[in-house]
């Protein structure tokens, strides 16, 4: 039996950045994690290794393609186990560190199942052996999120696998049906396009990323279809049919009508995420949900329950790996008597394709929902010097900025490393810039974040490349 001042039930990025907070605070800490590894999705399965095979298969695609264009010549061949071992040894070294992460701050690290036994008390059910229990002044439950299931299709992480499955397909599909146009869809989607399969991705909106500003949507749609993608939007899958050696998939007019039939090597299930809280004995402790599932917390991250807290994909908002961090270090700072907070109005997400897509703050949807005036400033990289001369001119910088006050509202970007780009304006917009304060910051030349300062400039008088 162990006291504790604070106890976070899951390691992802949410958990063990609340951890290494509230050790540094000086609060005697501990993590429980049932998965082997610590680091959770974003370190295991998600993030990380996603973005390895992003970097290699877009290497793969240059040195296929673009290099020639600069007069450089060879000819790539795919080692795919090898490929895959990159990004294994990748994950290997960004696991370890989280596991020095704990050493460093004497974090305890509790390997099992986490269960609320109600106030101060965890019950850590080990795969083998027998449970223990914590006592500890506050808990923090970081316990993440779990793939979306279809209820008629069966994932068997071979033939139609969740995004876990499609970070290590053992061969390239030749045919690769996508089931969402969400984030996971299109990065993974990229990385088996880039390595040779055929992608068709079946959507059931009129849109791909339809979280995204509808003009960034409509045009990376094109970026994509230029590179090979098919999109069946307004559509629905309703079954897979594996008993032969080639899936038959059935999609059907999302609104109803005449079915087809589809074939693929591989299908991957990509529609969403949910909260995952089985295990952790909410209702036993009492512990509120809401009609989605995810842990309710006010806006200190305080659960029903006094002394227990929830951050991350637990808990509603975007489900991205810096919005846990961010949270779990206000939470610990919260639990040590401090002002911690997070502004969901400056979240920046970013999709890792080529070209990247990122955006910070509101789209032109929403500012129209609600009734804001606002203007916009648009700059395409085309006219950008050093896009043009690299040659990535797919894209655009839009700024939206209040009408009257020109303070910035929200920030779309599809270009390459637009996902760099977003960080100026996300800060620029913590400190309630005007698109002008970005206007008159010199950027330096040549460089792609040029396109920022004129997209802000044309929100105003005008820019000057265009
Ligand atoms: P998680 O990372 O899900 O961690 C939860 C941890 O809790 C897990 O380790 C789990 O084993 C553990 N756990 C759960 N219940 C218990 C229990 N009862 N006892 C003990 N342990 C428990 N986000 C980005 O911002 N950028 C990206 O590029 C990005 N790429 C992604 C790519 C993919 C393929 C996927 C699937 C997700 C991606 N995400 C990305 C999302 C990101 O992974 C999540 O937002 C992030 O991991 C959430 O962090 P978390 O700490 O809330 O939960
Ligand atoms: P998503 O919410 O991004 O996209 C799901 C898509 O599937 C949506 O476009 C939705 O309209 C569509 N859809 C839903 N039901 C459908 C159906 N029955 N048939 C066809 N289409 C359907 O979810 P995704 O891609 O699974 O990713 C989950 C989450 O993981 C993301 O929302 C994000 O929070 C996180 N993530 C973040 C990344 C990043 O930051 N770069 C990368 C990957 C994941």
């Amino acid at each position: 039996m162990a006291a504790y001042d604070v106890v976070v039930i899951g390691t992802g990025p949410g958990g063990y950045v609340a951890a290494v907070r509230a050790a540094q605070l000086g609060l005697k800490t501990a993590v429980v994690e049932k998965w082997p590894t610590l680091g959770g999705t974003c370190l295991n399965v998600g993030c990380i290794p996603s973005k390895a095979l992003l970097h290699a298969s877009e290497l793969y695609e240059e040195a296929g393609h673009g290099f020639a264009d600069m007069g450089i010549g060879v000819s790539p061949t795919l080692d795919l186990k090898k490929m895959l071992a990159f990004k294994d040894e990748g994950v290997d070294g960004n696991v370890k560190g989280v596991d020095y992460l704990m050493k460093k701050n004497k974090i305890d690290v509790h390997r099992g199942v986490g269960s609320i036994l109600g106030k101060g008390k965890v019950k850590v059910t080990p795969e083998k052996g027998e449970p223990t229990e914590l006592e500890t002044k506050n808990i923090i439950i970081a316990s993440g999120s779990d793939i979306v299931r279809l209820p008629n299709i069966e994932i068997d992480e071979k033939r139609v696998v969740s995004s876990t499955g499609a970070l290590s397909l053992p061969e390239v599909p030749k045919k690769l049906i996508l089931i969402g146009g969400g984030v996971i869809g299109l990065e993974l989607g990229s990385v088996w396009r880039r390595l040779g399969s055929e992608v068709t991705v079946v959507e059931f909106l009129d849109r791909i990323l339809p979280t995204e500003d509808g003009e960034v949507s409509r045009q990376f749609e094109r970026i994509l279809k230029k590179q090979g993608m098919t999109f069946r939007l307004k559509s629905k899958v309703t079954g897979v049919d594996a008993s032969g050696k080639t899936l038959k998939v059935s999609i059907e007019p999302a609104a109803g009508g005449d079915a087809e039939t589809l074939e693929a090597d591989v299908v991957l299930v990509a529609i969403g995420r949910r909260p995952y809280t089985e295990g952790l004995g909410l209702q036993e402790a009492g512990i509120e949900t809401d009609e989605k599932g995810r842990v309710k917390v006010d806006d200190h991250f305080r659960t029903n329950v006094e002394g227990i807290y929830a951050i991350g994909d637990v808990i509603a908002g975007p489900m991205l790996a810096h919005k846990a961090e961010d949270e779990g270090v206000a939470a610990a700072e919260i639990i040590a008597g401090q002002a911690g907070h997070v502004n969901y109005g400056a979240i920046p997400a970013v999709v890792y394709t080529y070209p990247e897509v990122a955006s910070v703050g509101r789209t032109e949807e929403a500012l129209k929902a609600d009734g804001i005036k606002y203007k916009v400033g648009k700059f395409p990289f085309t006219a950008n010097g050093r896009a043009k001369v690299n040659r990535t001119t797919d894209g655009f910088v839009k700024i939206l900025a209040d009408a009257k006050t020109d303070r910035v509202l929200g920030v779309h970007i599809i270009g390459p490393d637009a996902g760099t780009m977003i960080s100026e304006v996300t800060l620029g917009m913590e400190f309630g810039a005007a698109a002008e304060d970005i206007a008159r910051t010199c950027h330096p030349h040549p460089t792609l974040s040029e396109a920022v300062k004129e997209a802000a400039l044309a929100a105003g008088n005008g820019a000057i490349h265009m």
